[in-house]
This record gives C-alpha cells, sequence and structure tokens, in this order.
C-alpha cells in the first residue's frame, strides 16, 4: 500500500497542476517503497533529491498560474512553498552527511503531514482563479 495514496477529491480542477500533484505524490511513494525496501543510500539519494527538484519546479508552476491570475493570496502561498522547500534543503544537507534511511523518513514525515493539507486548504483556495480563463480572458 502506498504511503501516500491520491484520491480524485484532491484535485484542484486544473490538469497541469494535478499531473504535478499526481507526481509528488508517485515520488514520495517512491522513496518510501526504497526506504521499506533497504535500498542503498546511492538510490535513497536518487530519490530524495528527485523529489525535493520536483517539488521546488511544481511550486515555480503554480505561482506562475497563481500569479497570471492575480491571484490576491500568492504572497502567503508562496511564503507556504518556501517554508516548506527549506525544510527539504535542510533535511538534504542532513542526507549529504551520511543519515540516509532517517534523513529520508523525515522528508516522508514532512510531505506526508504538509502535502494533503496543503493541497486541500492552500491549494484548494486558488480554485475559481487559477485555470479560469487560461485561453486568454
Ligand atoms: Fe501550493
Amino acid at each position: 500500500m502506498p504511503l501516500m495514496p491520491w484520491t480524485e477529491d484532491l484535485s484542484v480542477g486544473v490538469e497541469e497542476l494535478d499531473a504535478d500533484h499526481r507526481q509528488l505524490f508517485a515520488m514520495v511513494n517512491a522513496l518510501f517503497d526504497a526506504v521499506e525496501g533497504g535500498s542503498s543510500g546511492d538510490l535513497l539519494a536518487a530519490f530524495f533529491d528527485a523529489l525535493v527538484d520536483y517539488t521546488r519546479d511544481h511550486f515555480a508552476r503554480e505561482e506562475a498560474l497563481m500569479a497570471a491570475c492575480h491571484y490576491p493570496g500568492l504572497p502567503s502561498h508562496r511564503m507556504e512553498h518556501f517554508q516548506l522547500a527549506e525544510r527539504g534543503h535542510q533535511l538534504r544537507g542532513q542526507f549529504l552527511l551520511g543519515d540516509a534511511e532517517p534523513v529520508s523518513r523525515d522528508l516522508l514525515g514532512l510531505f506526508n503531514g504538509w502535502l494533503t493539507t496543503h493541497i486541500r486548504i492552500t491549494d484548494g483556495a486558488y480554485i475559481g482563479c487559477v485555470g479560469v480563463g487560461a485561453a486568454g480572458n
């Protein structure tokens, strides 16, 4: 069973962002499987870095769409993204010091608590702005 199963009620109604979110869940689950399977530090590093990097890229895409519709909640939303990204980078630093398995579990714990809540509440608040009138209205 995946650590974080995707469910359709997590949709924000924008296919590009739903696809990003599904990918994030898949990457969390891949790291979880690698940890549970006793994978090597090199493999954990690959999954760990991919998740942190993809998260940064996703945040940039999401923030660009919020900016495009002049979403008033963008500053506080961006701050939530920044705080999660900062924590991810801190854990990456710890990972590089050699604590691959426990730090990977810390990253999984961070995402498992944060991501679903963020999508439901903070991302859910931009529904009706982001993705509406994207054809140039
Ligand atoms: Fe977000």
